[in-house]
């Protein structure tokens, strides 16, 4: 029923490359992926842009808020030279710029809406129109057969641990699929799935039990986990029923990692 790749390369390249950059982008496609997860900001005029963290100090250098600045403005910092010396120079790169690179590459993307503190559901509909423009020919597509279909892989899903941000992305471009992430499976998850006619639940897979696992699947949800980063921890997960996870370890977890046993 899943209809997406298993493996994901978390962050564009998981650790082997600047997180969240075009960069990161190459190194996940040249181990084999066709699978990203990423996270998406704004800046300050409202261009989404691939961004982590809300301030500034770990992959950008410096200090201050991400939101403070124009998409120009942080497309002209330096987000590579905090892994090393051969990655200077490595830019912030836009939502957009990444769009086109996975197209051209026939890559699928797992779009984490990531919005800074109180810009929740301005980012959720801004992430998700920007999604569907691009995405114009596969949602009408995807519009038409959708009855019955459970999710459409020629469009990217799109996740948040905002309950807010997926809730205006569903009204900004309800026929983009939604994922819900939260670190612990609480008892509401259901419910919360139900309200945002998501079509996974996104989880800490350190928090997560066999049973969960299970019920998620019973309730026709798909299931995701992050971020696993050990080929023993992959295979046991696959073993409870998940469909798919992000990694770090793109160079021990290769793309065609196989599936649960049996
Ligand atoms: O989307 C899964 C995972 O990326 C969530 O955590 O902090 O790595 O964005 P984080
Ligand atoms: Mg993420």
């Amino acid at each position: 029923m899943w209809p997406y790749p298993k493996v994901v390369a978390h962050r564009g390249g998981g650790t082997l490359a600047p997180e969240n950059t075009l960069a990161a982008m190459r190194c996940g496609l040249q181990h084999g992926f066709h699978a990203v997860e990423f996270d998406v900001m704004l800046a300050r005029d409202g261009v989404p842009v691939l961004m982590h963290d809300a301030v500034f100090g770990r992959t950008v250098r410096g200090v201050g808020k991400v939101a403070d600045f124009s998409a120009q403005e942080l497309t002209a910092m330096d987000a590579g030279s905090w892994l090393g010396p051969q990655f200077a120079g490595e830019p912030v790169c836009t939502y957009q710029q990444v769009l086109e690179f996975c197209r051209r590459n026939g890559i699928w993307m797992n779009v984490e809406i990531k919005p800074a503190e109180g810009f929740e559901i301005e980012t959720g509909r801004v992430v998700a129109q920007v999604t569907e423009e691009f995405f114009g020919a596969e949602v009408a597509a995807h519009a038409a057969g959708r009855r019955g279909a459970w999710a459409d892989p020629a469009l990217p899903l799109l996740s948040s641990f905002s309950f807010a941000a997926l809730r205006a992305a569903q009204v900004a471009a309800p026929d983009i699929p939604r994922g819900f992430l939260t670190d612990v499976i609480e008892d509401d998850w259901q419910e919360r799935l139900q309200e945002l006619d998501a079509v996974a639940l996104h989880t800490n897979h350190k928090y997560l039990s066999p049973m969960q696992a299970q019920a998620v699947s019973q309730a026709g949800y798909g299931l995701f986990c992050y971020t696993v980063n050990t080929p023993t921890r992959a295979r046991e997960i696959l073993g409870w029923g998940v469909d798919g996870f992000c990694t770090d370890r793109i160079d021990l977890i290769g793309a065609d990692f196989p599936g649960a046993p049996g």
